[in-house]
């Protein structure tokens, strides 16, 4: 395959991570024989520094023509007054590419039960995906202000936007186990009202799949009392931010979940759902495997190459079970120690093939 990917690594442990997933990609280009052309720019906060804004032209640019686009975290306090932030950066960036679903895959494979917060037999065999609407709702809805004596967000979703999600949520779990869990609060706002409307009209399209809705309040509760309940579950920008995080424990670490975001017909975004973790950022002990699994999904959904997908899933897999952790499971292994232990798999994985 001939391909352009675009490399965001971004701010404090996105380089680390990205690091770590560069060089298993740069390897895998190698042993697949692919031509792959990677492009690394500025984003987020380093953008800032070096450009002046985090999404510069430059970036949108090759964002734009990518076949794909791999990206590591953005933000952190050295910005946090910066009249223009990392993340406004990051809301553009996916505003500009429509990426209206954002894909949150959650498992927890067997080696990571034991680090749950949850008991074993609650945790284990959780599988499920939370589908994020991506580019409307309160992220982005006018009017928006602020002053000392007020402030205003505004949460507006039109039936386009809402449809959309729903058959993207109804198309995956046709996928899967055919459950579609729509999270809203229509008990009172007038968004989610439409939202659950809406979310029956396009279920009637898919007969072979099943509707539940359920208010986003008791979601979160049901996701720590029993997991394996959900299959699809489908929300709208804000209420799926929140979720995912909750739902990123219970494989035991943050730093272990991975994420995609599609448009209709442009380049998708890989990234973890995770942030730049300045508190451990410049310390070396970030766990990679969000950003390896992110390298992971985006081989599998944008260039269809499943064997390599699955070395990579399952290296990180092998080496857990290994013994070998970063701090946040509470092992010792540094990010460059994981990843160097990752590569040795995948180059075992590789010549088992070419034999
Ligand atoms: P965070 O996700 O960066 O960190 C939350 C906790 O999880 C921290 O204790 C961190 O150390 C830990 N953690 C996260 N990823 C880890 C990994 N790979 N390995 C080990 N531990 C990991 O959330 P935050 O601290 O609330 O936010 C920090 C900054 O990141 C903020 O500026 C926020 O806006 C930004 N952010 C960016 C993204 C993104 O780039 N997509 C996502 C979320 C937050
Ligand atoms: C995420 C992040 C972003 C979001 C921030 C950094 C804008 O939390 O990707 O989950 O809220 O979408
Ligand atoms: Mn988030």
């Amino acid at each position: 395959m001939s391909k352009k990917v675009v490399v965001l690594a971004g701010d404090g442990i996105g380089p680390e991570i990205m690091d770590a997933a560069l060089v298993v990609f740069r390897e895998l280009i190698k042993i697949k024989n692919w031509s792959i052309d990677i492009e690394e720019l500025n984003f987020g906060g380093a953008a800032i520094d070096h450009e002046g804004s985090p999404f510069p032209e430059k970036t949108r640019q090759a964002c734009e023509t990518a076949d794909a686009i791999l990206l590591g975290a953005i933000g952190g306090p050295k910005w946090d007054q910066a009249t223009e932030r990392p993340e406004q950066g990051l809301l553009a960036l996916r505003k500009q590419l429509n990426l209206y679903a954002n894909v949150r895959p959650i498992t927890i494979s067997p080696v990571l039960t034991k680090f749950s917060p949850l008991r074993p037999e609650i945790a284990s065999g959780a599988d499920f995906v939370v589908v994020r609407e991506l580019t409307g709702g309160i992220y982005f809805g006018e009017p928006r202000s602020l002053s000392e004596e007020e402030a205003i967000d505004t949460c507006s979703y039109q039936r386009s936007e809402i449809e959309r999600i729903l058959h993207f949520a109804f198309s995956l779990a046709r996928t899967r186990r055919k459950k579609v869990t729509s999270v809203d609060k229509a008990n009172v706002l007038a968004t989610s009202k439409l939202w659950r409307k809406i979310a029956e009209e396009v279920a009637q399209e898919y007969p072979d799949c099943q509707l539940e809705h359920q208010f986003v309040d008791s979601a979160a509760m049901s996701l720590i009392k029993e997991p394996r309940r959900f299959d699809v579950i489908v929300t709208e920008n804000l209420f799926g931010d929140v979720l995912s995080d909750e739902a990123s424990m219970i494989p035991g670490s943050l730093g272990v979940m991975p994420s995609g975001s599609y448009s209709e017909n442009g380049p998708s975004l890989y990234e973890p759902i995770h942030g730049s973790a300045p508190d451990i950022a410049g310390l070396g002990i970030a766990n990679p495997v969000s950003m390896l699994r992110s390298l992971a999904m985006m081989l599998r959904e944008s260039f269809g190459e499943p064997e390599a997908t699955g070395w990579i899933e399952e290296a990180c897999n092998a080496v857990m079970e290994d013994g070998i952790f970063t701090k946040d499971l509470g092992g010792t292994a540094s990010t460059q120690e994981f990843t160097d232990a990752v590569m040795e798999k995948i180059r075992r994985y590789a010549d088992e093939y070419t034999i």
